[in-house]
């Protein structure tokens, strides 16, 4: 499904081109065709007023969890990318670790094939073992050709270092990277919460800091070694982020993504600020909210580049999985509806430019793992995807960058409420999101 559009009077903003300016932008059967001032309106365009709002490339998320198949009760492939749409994604890469996981190229199928028409581009990620098991291989090469985008046991590293070398040894030959959850499950020991302060005063286990950095440290060497692409999933730690710098420094093959929650909070949140503790569910994520100093790490990687991608880590449960003791809670925030307002919060502050933010949300993420290279399944030619460039596909994010809103996961698509971002104020909102040249989501009237 695709459409003719106008989209008149908008500041453009295209990172990939370096450009800012107020232009009209004309989509015809799903893609860009024109770019200029006082474009005239053709008979079939549907006209869309940008006066006064950002007018960026759709968001690309390379790391979403969209539950289908087997966990509709959390999240819906209409309910999934309903939420994305909202959010600005007009791309969303989904994550294999649904009931049964996507580790067959006709599981792959299954997820595109479900994906038909909806409110989001769908890119399925595979798993890199059968079942996730961490142990036998899946078909790499045939995932590939099924439709994968990259392979991931995401939720588990593969913590085998037998097993991941030969899987970085396949992926060598194949272009699609291995998205490493990064956590040595030896190391991380069923902590809840990250190791320091906040878990001693609250009694919980806590995963330390080594836990990431030993994977990320073991991928480098594999990723080294074999010439295959390492993209690290969630980093959170300074500690982290810094081998991936010198790892990049060096030539190497990696690429990083920090989740928005990962940008803003930090451990506390799980305590809560008042003097009685709160054990807040909605703030246990894996990996674990850090501490402060990590927090402004990842703020620096991003603006630096070292991190190529903010990716939402969008994991929506169904409310008794949080509605629980802590131990027994699942780990996860609920994160497409709210990631541009974290991102624009950090504008607002002053920690990254427009045009940095918007980078990291589009053509950052599409060239960590070459997706403007690929055709998809049903024949459609990514090329030019996140960005404005004549040709591309006719995906936009309309943003109103200094709109404050206060974060309210009742009024979500998505399945998944849980976030410890609730109630807060933040900075920028998504007036609405074009996918094809089809207006996918129409805020505007609430602005
Ligand atoms: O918090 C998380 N939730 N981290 C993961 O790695 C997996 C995800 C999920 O699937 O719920």
């Amino acid at each position: 499904m695709s459409g003719d559009a106008l989209i008149q009077g908008g500041h453009v903003v295209d990172p990939s081109a370096a450009l800012g300016a107020t232009l009209d932008l004309r989509v015809r059967d799903g893609r860009i065709v024109e770019l200029g001032a006082n474009l005239a309106p053709g008979a079939d365009d549907a006209l869309i007023d940008a006066s006064g709002l950002v007018v960026a490339p759709g968001f690309v998320d390379l790391h979403t969890h969209l539950r289908v198949p087997g966990e509709e009760h959390k999240e819906t492939m209409a309910s999934g990318t309903a939420a994305a749409a909202r959010g600005g994604f007009t791309t969303v890469c989904a994550m294999p670790n649904t009931q049964p996981p996507v580790d067959t190229p006709a599981m792959v199928a299954s997820v595109l094939d479900a994906a038909r028409g909806a409110d989001a581009r769908v890119l399925p990620i595979a798993a890199v073992t059968v079942g996730r098991n961490g142990r036998e291989l899946a078909e790499l090469a045939a995932l590939r050709d099924a439709g994968a985008v990259a392979v991931s046991d995401d939720g588990d590293a593969v913590a085998d270092t037998g097993v991941a070398r030969r899987a970085f040894e396949y992926l060598a030959d194949l272009d699609i990277p291995l998205a490493e959850h990064c956590e040595d499950p030896l190391l991380s020991g069923g902590g809840v919460m990250h190791d320091g302060v906040v878990s001693a005063r609250l009694g919980l286990r806590g995963q330390p800091t080594l836990a990431e950095l030993s994977i990320v440290e073991r991928d480098i060497a594999l990723a080294e070694a074999s010439g295959a692409a390492l993209h690290c999933c969630h980093l959170s730690t300074a500690a982290a982020l810094d081998a991936v710098d010198r790892a990049r420094s060096r030539g190497l093959r990696v690429t990083a993504e920090v989740t928005p929650h990962h940008l803003w909070l930090d451990h506390a949140a799980v305590a809560g600020c008042g003097e009685e503790l709160r054990y807040d569910t909605a703030a246990k994520v894996n990996p674990p909210l850090r501490t402060r100093a990590d927090v402004e790490a990842c703020i620096d990687a991003l603006a630096a580049g070292v991190v190529d991608a903010v990716a939402t880590d969008h994991a929506p449960h169904a409310a008794p999985d949080k509605h629980c003791e802590f131990d027994a809670a699942a780990f996860g925030i609920s994160g497409l509806e709210s990631a541009w307002s974290v991102v624009g919060s950090l504008v607002a502050s002053g920690r990254l430019t427009l045009t940095q933010a918007i980078a990291r949300l589009t053509i950052g993420p599409v060239e960590a793992w070459g997706l403007d290279r690929r055709t998809t399944h049903d024949g459609e030619d990514l090329r030019g995807l996140g960005t404005l460039q004549i040709g591309a596909p006719g995906d936009l994010a309309l943003l109103a960058p200094e709109v404050q809103t206060i974060i309210d996961p009742a009024r979500w698509a998505s399945r998944g409420k849980h976030t410890p971002l609730a109630g807060q104020q933040l900075s920028g909102v998504v007036a609405a999101t074009i996918l094809r040249g089809r207006l996918v989501w129409d805020g505007r009237a609430a602005l």
